[in-house]
């Protein structure tokens, strides 16, 4: 089981990029993490343009590529005025056309306090359904990282918040080999 960890944050000391870091750098044994920012990171996507389709920019062919080669991907994204950061939307539209997230079992985990994050999760359910990922809703889960959980080297330093992410990874794990297994 390959998981492609995927955040919706550009910043340095994100909450949403070190969750996802602590899974991958935590990951139980006999699961696969590949964290998104390790092989280019959201910044490194241009502007989306239809235009491009048939010239990749290589930033986004490393990426459908990643995604190809993941079994399942987990999203953790801030919300930016009650939707989506734009980056990371431009990071979902560039998947469209090529259909890299058509069938892909998918979930998120949100790290915003508690009564926050609605709109960002709710569009995001949106855009999952349009691409047609299979999203996988028990496997969905909310850890607060506060920011002071965060340190200077991006990492998660809270003990007990980096076991409940962890534990959220191998849930998603789980859940989604349960929905690639071959049937009998
Ligand atoms: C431009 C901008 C817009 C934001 N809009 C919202 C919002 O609509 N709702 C909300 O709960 N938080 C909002 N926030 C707060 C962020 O979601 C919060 O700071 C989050 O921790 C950012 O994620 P990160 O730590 O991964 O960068 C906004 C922050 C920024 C910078």
């Amino acid at each position: 089981m390959r998981i492609l960890l995927v955040s919706g944050s550009t910043r340095a000391a994100s909450t949403n990029s070190a969750a996802l870091r602590a899974m991958h750098e935590h990951r139980p044994a006999g699961i696969d993490t590949v964290w998104y920012e390790d092989v280019a990171g959201l910044a490194s996507l241009p502007a989306f343009n239809p235009d491009h389709e048939d010239e990749l920019p290589p930033a986004v062919a490393i990426l459908r590529a990643a995604i190809d080669a993941a079994d399942a991907v987990l999203f953790c994204t801030p919300e930016y005025a009650g939707s989506l950061p734009g980056s990371f939307k431009n990071l979902l539209d560039w998947t469209v056309r090529g259909g890299n997230l058509y069938g892909k079992p998918v979930a998120y985990v949100s790290v915003a306090a508690p009564g926050r994050g609605a709109g960002a999760e709710a569009n995001l359910r949106t855009v999952l359904g349009y691409v047609g990922a299979t999203l996988i809703a028990d496997a969905c889960a909310r850890v607060f990282v506060v920011r002071e959980a965060v340190g200077s080297d991006g990492r998660v330093t809270d003990r007990p918040t980096r076991d409940q992410l962890v534990a959220a990874l191998a849930t998603f794990a789980e859940a989604a080999a349960a929905v690639t297994a071959p049937s009998q």
